[in-house]
């Protein structure tokens, strides 16, 4: 299997099907899913937000992720050049797309740091008393120093993993661990549910209020699926790029889109039941699975030690497999347009994200600089998973709906007429009229509602970049 060639002249395959599935949805599961999922859900009122995040899985990420592979296998280029190949007038959405991946990895790896951070620190027994657990991360993710320095380590893995090329040792590693990872899951849920007072977390969870919702709900909830499921920017495309003629499109689409959001709900019910047992508030934030996987196990003594490790190891693994699709994404770029050697693509690449990761990382002790009260690190988390993903996946339908052609299309995803695929029609109006229309207005409107908090500000500055990037690269 190989990711790590993109410029091979005759293009790699992946080895067997499943080994693509996997890569994929290595991918997409993530941080995005077990850290993202749940405290968004919880900032985001709970059971109403679940429901619309699983609606928009079903009906936009399905068919956007289906439409990414559709295009990158047609096309057999990576992000930029299966736009240009096609029409260099739409170059520049694999521009955007290239520019989403630069600013997820902006804060991505600060994330990364911490949970590999946690190992050695559940590994000494640094985080052995409940009490010391909630104060002990607040505390360290606010420190000027460390999480810098675990940021930095993160970074390496990356540049050793994608200097090399992918398809390597990560990719086993991610097919021992990714289970691993979702049988402690598992355990964390089924530990958590066993606490007096569990119930009303799978209540908050499940039940949905819709009073809870309004148009920033529903656009965050749009926003987590595309993050989640790795659209929009175009690594699917890449991904894509690689698969063999004869791979049935739709049933690996649903595989993968049917894993990421198995780990994402079974990560919110690893998290709330626990949470309300333990009193905490559902809209805790950001340090959500920093707290409550530590105290949860710390009840347990040696054992409870044993599976909090193997949590971090493999929450990191995790995270990995997908920060390495992001970094791909923009060093294939370098690559095929800027004729970078690979080695040298990596390294500025990750300077650039380096950069970008320490003011992130120090945005949340307070310093750095601010725009409209927000710390770097929420502006970059705002203008890719509520901006950018949204707006190129709405490109990337458009693309598909309207320059493309659709028997092109058809034949791509049923393998000439050999895999039957009813829905066809259904997906193809989906991609052409509603996608596009359905994101656009949730895209507004969320922009609108956010004006009261400052936040519409920043999402129009989004807009802004994204606009100027598509006026800049049509001239190029
Ligand atoms: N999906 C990953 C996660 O859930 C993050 C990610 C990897 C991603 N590649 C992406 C998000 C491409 C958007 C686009 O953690």
């Amino acid at each position: 299997m190989a990711t790590g060639n993109i410029t091979a002249a005759p293009r790699d395959n992946w080895g067997s099907k499943l080994g693509f599935v996997m890569a994929a949805a290595g991918s997409a599961v993530g941080l995005g899913n077990i850290w993202k999922f749940p405290y968004t859900a919880g900032e985001n009122g709970g059971g109403a937000f679940v429901l619309i995040y699983l609606a928009f899985v079903i009906v936009i990420g399905f068919s956007v992720m289906l439409t990414e592979f559709a295009i990158g296998r047609h096309t057999s280029r990576s992000v930029v050049g299966s736009f240009k190949s096609t029409d260099k007038r739409w170059s520049f959405v694999g521009i955007i797309g290239v520019l989403s991946g630069l600013l997820i990895m902006g804060f991505y790896p600060v994330v990364g740091g911490w949970a590999l951070a946690y190992v050695p620190k559940i590994a000494t027994g640094l985080l052995d008393t409940p009490e010391a657990i909630g104060d002990s991360f607040g505390g360290f993710i606010s420190d000027p120093v460390q999480p810098l320095l675990w940021m930095a380590a993160y970074l390496v893995l990356n540049i050793v993993i994608v200097s090399k090329g992918i398809s390597g040792g990560i990719e086993k590693a991610g097919k021992i661990l990714m289970p691993l990872l979702f049988l402690i899951l598992i355990v964390v849920a089924v530990k958590g549910l066993s606490l007096p007072g569990a119930g009303a977390g799978l209540e908050f969870l499940f039940k949905p209020d819709f009073s809870k919702v309004d148009s920033h709900v529903v656009l965050a909830a749009l926003g987590q699926a595309f993050f989640s499921l790795s659209l929009g920017m175009g690594a699917m495309i890449t991904y894509g790029s690689y698969l063999k003629k004869k791979e049935n499109l739709v049933q690996t689409t649903g595989m993968v889109v049917g894993m990421d959001t198995a780990v994402a709900l079974l990560a919110g019910i690893a998290m709330f039941p626990a949470m309300f047992a333990f009193n905490m508030e559902p809209a805790a934030g950001p340090g959500l699975v920093f707290v409550v996987v530590p105290q949860l196990f710390a009840e347990m003594g040696h054992v409870g030690l044993l599976f909090a490790l193997m949590f971090f190891v493999g929450l990191t693994v995790a995270a990995l497999t997908s920060s390495v699709s992001l970094l791909e994404v923009v060093v294939s770029y370098l690559i095929e347009e800027k004729g970078m050697k690979r080695v040298t693509a990596v390294l500025s690449a990750s300077c650039v994200m380096a950069a970008m990761c320490v003011f992130a990382s120090l945005s949340l002790g307070g310093v750095g600089p601010k725009l409209f009260d927000t710390g770097v690190f929420d502006i970059f988390d705002l203008l890719t998973d509520k901006v950018f993903l949204a707006v190129g996946g709405m490109f990337i339908c458009i693309f598909a709906g309207w320059r493309l052609n659709r028997i092109d299309l058809e034949k791509e995803i049923t393998n000439n007429g050999k895999v039957s695929f009813p829905l066809f029609g259904l997906w193809y109006n989906l991609v052409k009229y509603v996608i596009p229309v359905a994101v656009a207005v949730v895209a507004c409107a969320g922009i609108l509602s956010g004006f009261e908090s400052g936040k519409g500000a920043i999402m129009i500055l989004a807009l802004v970049i994204i606009g100027s990037t598509a006026l800049i690269s049509k001239k190029l």
